[in-house]
C-alpha cells in the first residue's frame, strides 16, 4: 500500500517513525556551523570560583536547574513512549525544560495519549505541549483544532505552556504537506487569548517582523528554532528518496539550507520577550553563546536523540557534559550567574556577521 492509500492516522504514525530514524541516521545539517561564528572574549581574570557558578535560570516562571529545554521531539506511535519517558526522567533529574512532539496524533485518536502524558509521571519544571499552526487553519479538506484541543494538548502532559508549531518549510516539501497558511495569525491570536502560548520554529528560524507581529497576537515568547541544525527539508528529502518521489525529493534538496540562521533569528527575534534558541546548539559553549547574544535558554532536538535512543544512562551522560561545558564557558567569560553572559563580551563573525549587516539595517 502506498503512503497515499493509508488511513490518516496510520500516515502521522509512519511519519513520525520515519522522522526519529532519518533524524537519528542521516545528516541533516547544512554543514556550516552558525554557532561556531559567535566568539566569546576570553577573560584571563574571571574573579570567581567555578564552583560558584550558578546554571539555574527562571523561565516562563518556572525555576530550571540549568537554561536547557529538551525540544519537541515526539509521541503518538508506539516507540515514542518510550522515548519521551527516557528525555522525561533525564528532564526531570537535571531540571531542564521538556517539550513533547506535535499532539494532533492523540487528539484524533486518544489511545495515543499516554506515548505524550508519560512524561506528566515526572517532575520536570517546565513542560510545553505542542501543536501545529497548519492544523489550527483549515485545510482543504480537514476538520481544524480548536482552543479547546490546545488546553486538552495541555492537560495531557500537565503542561505549563503550549507551543504552536511554524512548520511551513516542512509541509511544503512533504508529499502530503498541509500547505493552505490563510488565518495563521488569527488562530494564534485566538489560541493566545486563551492559553499561554509560544511561537515555535521547526528549523528555518524567526525574523525580526514576523516576531513582532507574532507578539502582537499576545504569545509569551518565541523557540526560534532557526537554520543551523536539524532540518526538515533535508529529513523530507531522505523520506521523497525512500519511496522514489523524484519530485519531492528535488524540491528537499533545493530547499536544504533554507532559512534564518539560528543565531541571526536570536538577535532579530529579540523584542521583549523570553526566547528559546534552538536549532544547531551542539554544546554547552553554544548554549553560552546563545545567551550572550540575548537568548533566555537554549535548546536541543537533534543533538540528544541518539542518546535518548542509546538509552537513560547515555543521554545522562550527554546532558551532564553539555551543562559541564556551559559552566565552564561561564566561568572563563566570569558570569557566576546565566543572567551576567549577556553581558559577557562576544563578538559575531563569519556568514552570521553578512546576515546581521543586512537584516540590521
Ligand atoms: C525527530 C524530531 C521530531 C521533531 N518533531 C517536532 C514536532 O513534532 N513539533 C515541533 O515543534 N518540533 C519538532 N521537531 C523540531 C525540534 O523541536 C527543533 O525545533 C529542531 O529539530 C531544531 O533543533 P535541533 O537543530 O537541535 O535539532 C522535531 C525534531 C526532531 C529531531
Amino acid at each position: 500500500m502506498t503512503e497515499g492509500e493509508q488511513q490518516p492516522g496510520r500516515i502521522i504514525e509512519m511519519r513520525k517513525n520515519d522522522h526519529v530514524d532519518i533524524c537519528a541516521n542521516e545528516d541533516l545539517s547544512p554543514g556550516y556551523y552558525y554557532w561556531d561564528d559567535v566568539k566569546l572574549v576570553h577573560r584571563s581574570l574571571p574573579e570567581i570560583d567555578l564552583a560558584d557558578v550558578d546554571t539555574s535560570v527562571t523561565l516562563f516562571g518556572k525555576k530550571l536547574s540549568a537554561p536547557l529545554v529538551i525540544s519537541a521531539m515526539t509521541g503518538g506511535y508506539d516507540k515514542a513512549r518510550e522515548i519521551n519517558g527516557i528525555l522525561a526522567s533525564v528532564a526531570e533529574e537535571h531540571g531542564l525544560g521538556m517539550g513533547v512532539g506535535s499532539q494532533r496524533a492523540a487528539l484524533e485518536n486518544p489511545e495515543l495519549a499516554d506515548t505524550y502524558s508519560v512524561v506528566g509521571d515526572y517532575d520536570i519544571p517546565l513542560r510545553i505541549a505542542n501543536l501545529g499552526l497548519p492544523q489550527l487553519v483549515r485545510q482543504r479538506s480537514e476538520s481544524v483544532l480548536l482552543p479547546e484541543d490546545g488546553r486538552a494538548a495541555m492537560d495531557m502532559i500537565g503542561a505549563d505552556v503550549l507551543a504552536i508549531h511554524l512548520n511551513y518549510l516542512q509541509e511544503v516539501v512533504q508529499p502530503e504537506g498541509d500547505t493552505c497558511a490563510r488565518g495563521g495569525v488569527e488562530a494564534i491570536r485566538t489560541f493566545a487569548s486563551e492559553m499561554p502560548v509560544i511561537a515555535k520554529e521547526t528549523g528555518a528560524g524567526i525574523s525580526r517582523q514576523m516576531a513582532l507581529v507574532l507578539k502582537k497576537t499576545g504569545v509569551r515568547g518565541f523557540d526560534i528554532g532557526g537554520l543551523g541544525g536539524t532540518s526538515f527539508s533535508a529529513v523530507e528529502y531522505y523520506r521523497a528518496r525512500k519511496v522514489r518521489n523524484e519530485a519531492r525529493e528535488n524540491i528537499g534538496k533545493a530547499f536544504w539550507d533554507w532559512g534564518i540562521p539560528s543565531p541571526v533569528s536570536v538577535v532579530t527575534a529579540s523584542v521583549g520577550l523570553p526566547l528559546i534558541a534552538t536549532g544547531g546548539l551542539r554544546t554547552g559553549l553554544d548554549v553560552a553563546r546563545a545567551l550572550c547574544i540575548g537568548a533566555s535558554c537554549g535548546g536541543m532536538a537533534g543533538r540528544l536523540l541518539p542518546s535518548a535512543l542509546e538509552g537513560k544512562e547515555a543521554l545522562e551522560r550527554e546532558v551532564r557534559m553539555i551543562v559541564d561545558e556551559l559552566r565552564a564557558a561561564m566561568f572563563l567569560v566570569g558570569s557566576r550567574e546565566v543572567e551576567e553572559l549577556v553581558s559577557a563580551q562576544a563578538l559575531v563573525t563569519g556568514r552570521t556577521r553578512e546576515w546581521l549587516d543586512h537584516v540590521m539595517e
